[in-house]
């Protein structure tokens, strides 16, 4: 296992396996690894000579300081997760001052909208963030393969859109949602819940479920304030969005159409921890 920190390390190392032709899979993280992000590794190693694994909590992409503060920075814990499947990989972790040069600022980008849907109304400048660190990430990796989970679908399609409207030569790979057996997707922030609301989440995904159910024969809006109804009913979680949305313009669903396919996608506060989740619906 190496583990890269400078820039000049991952690039030189990066140098000598294009040369040989050896392909490349990257999966970035924030780190607090799971077992969701080692099916992204898994995933990334079954198809590419080479697997790195970005390790940078980046601080363009947070819109709430606190949030910042408070995200888990676990390096050696990740590392060792990491191990366990395999040590034939690398992992970059460079400091916030190598990737930002002293301007920590988001480039401002244009995703065709994406942007402003959903988690776009809730945090502002979010996938600016996200944009930039990812096209850093792409530029100085030069992957063949990224990986990137589906639980933040949203952030999937932006970085489809980024590569295609940058035509950056990388192929986006999206991962199905990992669960925790009680149904809740896995996600860093889950280490912060409290035993009762461990307890209390897996309602998101229990409501998504039912959610699927009803889409066959309710309209969109009539599923929403079931939902929301749901929501209202819970004392320890707080909804912050429920949208039926087409998964490609991922603009909130109106009228049905046979040939596009839609997703849920919602958005709870447990206590002050923010937890998202969707389904496919057909
Ligand atoms: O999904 C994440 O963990 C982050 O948004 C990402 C893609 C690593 C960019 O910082």
């Amino acid at each position: 296992m190496k583990v890269f920190s400078e820039i000049e390390q991952i690039t030189s190392a990066i140098e000598a396996f294009k040369v040989q032709h050896l392909t490349i899979g990257l999966v970035p993280t924030m780190g607090a690894l799971h077992q969701g992000h080692l099916a992204l590794v898994k995933n990334a190693m079954a198809n590419n000579d080479i697997v790195i694994v970005s390790v940078f909590v980046n601080p363009t992409q947070f819109d709430k300081e606190e949030d910042l503060k408070k995200y888990p920075r676990t390096l050696d814990n990740d590392v060792l997760l990491l191990e366990s499947i395999s040590k034939d990989m690398i992992i970059f972790a460079p400091p916030v001052k190598a990737i930002y040069k002293g301007n920590t600022v988001s480039q401002i980008f244009d995703f065709d909208g994406l942007e402003f849907e959903m988690e776009g109304r809730f945090r502002h400048g979010h996938f600016d963030g996200v944009g930039t660190i990812v096209k850093k990430l792409f530029e100085i990796v030069k992957p063949d393969n990224a990986y990137f989970g589906e639980k933040d679908f949203q952030q999937l399609q932006i970085i489809k859109k980024l590569v295609s409207k940058y035509h950056i030569p990388v192929h986006v790979v999206g991962c199905k949602i990992h669960r925790e057996s009680s149904g809740l997707a896995m996600s860093s922030r889950n280490t912060r819940l409290s035993v009762t609301q461990k307890d209390e989440v897996p309602f998101i995904y229990k409501t998504l479920k039912t959610a699927k159910k009803h889409f066959g024969t309710k309209s969109a809006n009539q599923i929403t304030k079931w939902v929301t109804k749901q929501f209202e009913n819970n004392p320890l979680l707080k909804l912050e969005y429920f949208i039926i949305a087409d998964v490609d313009s991922l603009k909130e669903l109106k009228r049905k159409s046979k040939n596009k396919k839609y997703r849920a996608f919602i958005a709870v506060y447990a206590g002050e921890i923010r937890l998202i989740d969707n389904i496919a619906l057909n």
